[in-house]
């Protein structure tokens, strides 16, 4: 068949480029399988009928890669690009046509430089595997990304990266200074070769549009040798609503050292009977000592009544396993874990808030939330450092004026077409309510927090047209920028997904 046809010239193309077939894996292998269950962080698809990839390969080197896509570009196969594979929507993993996985699980090499207050980082590296490597080297450094340790860096700095020190110190892409990319037509670039428009669209113009990210500079960032940690949680009554509107009227003006996240949530499985399941949680860092964390809330946000007890102070590395659920002493080793601790199914989708939502309108919310459970509202805080960064600095638009991003989850444990529809339309629902409450012009969301009922490209030709409606959402007037330098540098369009940035020759 011409797809065996295509395989077959493929495996030759690869063993003529210096042999390049060591690490490919076809389809029937056992690697093949293993790797293939491995990278989905969101099993919605396994074992559906969706189309799997003609080979996976997993490079120990950029000539690898370069080689990979030099022919499939030759020989008609698309390439997914999974560093991390957490996409919440599957794509570095699911395609539509004869396609193959770039998995980056060995590219994982880490060197920091403690003195220079960099790191270079390899794509493939875990936020969890990063962050650890920064504790063993420093008390004092750290690094401004998300909570989930077992996020790649491929990713996540492809997209932004919100975490506990955004208010501090902004996302992870605003901290990126170098990069290695494998272009379309298998070039090996640096910052300096790429150029600045390119290296502007992979800090945050969202992954699988531009090439393949090998490796990242970053700065280090400092952080105070012991850190306050506290966890406030209130049910969703009177006072708590009180509560919450007044963390939306201080959020973006607290100090740039203090992240106060809301959790609103309902976990209280099935059958399980709780007049009042739903909690809302005050989760947060405070990037100094417990004294001084207590006055700085005395003095902002008394109301929330923090008290000594409630605080933990600890090591900024220590706050990383805190932020993720671990609070009973384990070691700093399960940050090197590759599979999120709480793997299952969901759907999630997001908006940003400019403006405090009214206290009676948090009834509806908790309202749907008493429907359903394991539902969650995440609300994390911006203002500080992400208000002096300009909204066109780089492709993420979300900057001054924005008082906190929301994310919308829901998981469930069965994978049938029924529980999953029951959930996808009660988050569905939880958004169309949420409409008159947030940023509107145009209705914002964050690419890290993939949605394809945003939109999506049609799988030959990409329309900007069609593209914009959903390509603003997730970067405003950047998305303009980030067509142009599409056309510059991938005109072809061969880097493409459902989401990706398509170049302006198809501007129609
Ligand atoms: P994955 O490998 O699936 O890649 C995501 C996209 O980028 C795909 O389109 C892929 O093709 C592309 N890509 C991957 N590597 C690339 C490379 N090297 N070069 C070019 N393109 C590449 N976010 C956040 O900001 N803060 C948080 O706290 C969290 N927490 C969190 C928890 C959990 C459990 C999940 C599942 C997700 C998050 N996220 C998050 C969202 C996360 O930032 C987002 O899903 C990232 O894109 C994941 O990066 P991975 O490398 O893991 O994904």
């Amino acid at each position: 068949s011409s797809d065996e046809k295509i395989q077959e010239n493929f495996v030759e193309c690869m063993a003529s480029h210096s042999n390049a077939t060591n690490n490919l894996h076809i389809r029937g292998s056992p690697m093949y399988t293993y790797l293939l269950e491995a990278a989905e962080q969101n099993p919605r698809w396994l074992n559906t009928t969706t189309l799997k990839p003609s080979f996976i390969i997993t490079p120990n080197h950029a000539w690898e890669i370069q080689a990979t896509v030099v022919c499939s570009k030759e020989h008609g196969l698309l390439v997914r690009v999974k560093s991390g594979g957490h996409d919440y929507e599957g794509l570095s993993y699911l395609c539509n046509a004869a396609f193959i996985i770039i998995d980056l699980t060995n590219f994982r090499s880490l060197a920091i430089d403690i003195e220079k207050e960099t790191a270079w980082i390899q794509s493939g590296v875990t936020l969890g595997e990063l962050y650890y490597s920064i504790g063993m080297k420093s008390k004092v450094h750290g690094f401004p990304a998300g909570l989930c340790p077992s996020v790649g860096v491929g990713g996540h700095f492809s997209g932004g990266g919100i975490g506990t020190l955004i208010r501090k110190y902004g996302l992870a892409s605003d901290n990126v200074i170098d990069a290695y990319l494998v272009d379309v037509n298998g070039r090996f670039l640096d910052r300096k070769s790429m150029g600045e428009d390119l290296f502007w669209a992979i800090r945050g113009g969202g992954g699988g549009s531009f090439g393949v990210v090998t490796a990242w500079k970053v700065k280090l960032v400092r952080v105070p040798k012991r850190v306050t940690v506290f966890t406030v949680h209130k049910k969703m009554d009177q006072e708590g609503k009180e509560l919450v509107f007044r963390w939306q009227n201080l959020v973006n003006k607290m100090p740039h050292e203090l992240f106060i996240r809301v959790v609103i949530q309902n976990v209280v499985g099935g059958g399980q009977k709780n007049e009042d399941p739903i909690e809302i949680l005050f989760n947060s860092l405070f990037l100094g000592s417990k004294k001084k964390a207590l006055a700085v809330m005395k003095r902002t946000f008394p109301e929330l009544g923090l008290e000594d007890e409630d605080c933990e102070e600890i090591s900024w590395i220590e706050s990383v396993l805190y932020f993720y659920g671990y609070k009973n002493g384990e070691k700093l080793e399960v940050l090197l874990g590759r599979t999120d601790q709480y793997k299952g199914f969901f759907k999630a989708k997001s908006d940003f808030v400019q403006k405090p939502i009214p206290i009676d309108s948090l009834d509806g919310i908790k309202e749907r939330f008493l429907k359903k459970s394991i539902v969650f509202m995440i609300m994390d805080p911006f203002g500080g450092r992400m208000d002096e960064i300009s909204e066109s600095e780089s492709p993420f638009p979300h900057r001054k004026g924005n008082l906190y991003n929301i994310q919308y989850l829901v998981k469930w444990n069965e994978n049938s077409d029924m529980v999953t529809k029951d959930h996808i339309d009660w988050v569905k629902e939880l958004y169309d309510y949420m409409e008159p409450y947030v940023c509107r012009s145009p209705r914002s969301a964050y690419i890290n927090y993939r949605d394809l009922d945003l939109g999506s490209n049609k799988h030959e030709r990409t329309s900007y047209l069609q593209a914009k409606s959903w390509g603003e959402k997730y970067f405003k007037g950047n998305f303009k920028r980030l067509v142009l330098v599409k056309s510059m540098v991938d005109p072809g369009n061969f880097f493409r997904n459902e989401q990706s940035v398509p170049p302006i020759s198809e501007l129609k």
